[in-house]
């Protein structure tokens, strides 16, 4: 009698063991680009590795292109719970109160990736990423796209040329201050929502690397753009707290690993992803691409560089000046 119910016993607890051991953690990466830009091939990489290094005991389930949340509802999702691990754009963190994040949309506030990555990578990215944990979100890492180009349907040449533009911006008090300081008016609007937007005149232009001009066909309802670089557009990977740190430990040290692995893929992409995307554009003859003279250039920066400083009491001085420490540690003034 003994025998059979110590059988049973275990024939049960092998099934548990097998149901348990069949059922993978479940992570939704919820993000609003196409598949075929820097974030969505990192996000895709990401995945690849995840489950390859946690032996399938971890499902990354991806929903590109806002198909699961759309960018005003993705960030409180993802403090509920429902979405646990979003890449937003580091212009999207002032709604949810680190409105510090936007030293990155500062026009100008850096002269190349490399001053980029030493502000990423070194102590001003961890700051940045320890003010997201009172509000249950961990930052995983910082992901490339790129500097932006502008677009409207009239040539944009001169700060004057913006003057009475409807320009969508993402939801960042510097991005309105930006255009604000060009003379034109900033419309926050779902990324979603754009080409629509666009399409049908609600907005007269946009700004965006060209990765997302190109691979939401904005440029097809857009008759010119202006490649200026004024600004840059990158992102943070980040996660639902309490969910990460619940985490088998085992799980979690493999899921920092394919992180790690795919922030170089998607650092390492990002530039090329959207010069090829720019080349694509010109190439369409849907859009005249325009290339600022250095009159020109000098003329946006005297429009825009006082940005830093009216944002200043929002954003922190000693962080602008931080990072134009980091800007002066590669020599430039
Ligand atoms: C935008 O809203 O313009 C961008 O943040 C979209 C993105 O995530 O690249």
């Amino acid at each position: 009698m003994r025998s059979l119910s110590f059988v049973m016993v275990l024939a049960v607890s092998l099934v548990c063991g097998a149901a348990a051991a069949a059922d993978p953690i479940i992570i939704k990466f919820s993000h609003v680009v196409a598949k075929d830009t820097p974030k969505g091939k990192a996000a895709e990489r990401f995945k690849q590795l995840a489950e390859m290094r946690t032996n399938g005991r971890v499902r990354i389930e991806l929903f590109p292109n806002s198909t699961l949340y759309k960018d005003k509802e993705e960030m409180e999702a993802l403090q509920l719970g429902a979405v646990q691990m979003l890449a937003p754009s580091l212009a999207k963190f002032g709604p949810l109160g680190v409105k510090e994040f936007e030293v990155f949309d500062l026009p100008y506030i850096f002269p190349d990736k490399a001053v980029l990555q030493r502000v990423t990578e070194g102590p001003i990215g961890a700051q940045l990423f320890a003010k997201l944990e009172t509000h249950g979100i961990k930052g995983l890492a910082y992901w490339d796209n790129g500097f932006k180009v502008m677009s409207a349907n009239r040539p944009l040449h001169t700060p004057e040329d913006f003057r009475g533009l409807k320009m969508r911006i993402q939801a960042s008090k510097v991005l309105d201050a930006q255009f604000r300081a060009l003379g034109a008016n900033p419309q926050v609007m779902a990324f979603s929502d754009v080409y629509q937007g666009l399409q049908t005149g609600v907005v007269d232009g946009t700004e965006n690397p060209p990765s997302n001009l190109y691979t939401q066909k904005m440029y097809e309802v857009q008759k010119n753009v202006t490649v200026s670089n004024h600004g840059y557009l990158g992102y943070a990977v980040i996660v639902n707290k309490k969910f990460w740190e619940e985490l088998p430990p085992d799980i979690r040290s493999a899921l920092e690993d394919a992180m790690k692995d795919a922030t170089r893929y998607a650092n390492a992409i990002a530039q090329q992803e959207n010069d090829e995307d720019l080349a694509r554009i010109k190439a369409s003859g849907k859009s005249d691409v325009y290339y600022l003279t250095d009159a020109e250039k000098a003329s946006w920066r005297a429009a825009l560089l006082p940005v830093q400083k009216s944002m200043a009491s929002r954003i922190g001085a000693d962080l602008i000046d931080s990072i134009n420490k980091e800007s002066a540690a590669l020599g430039y003034k």
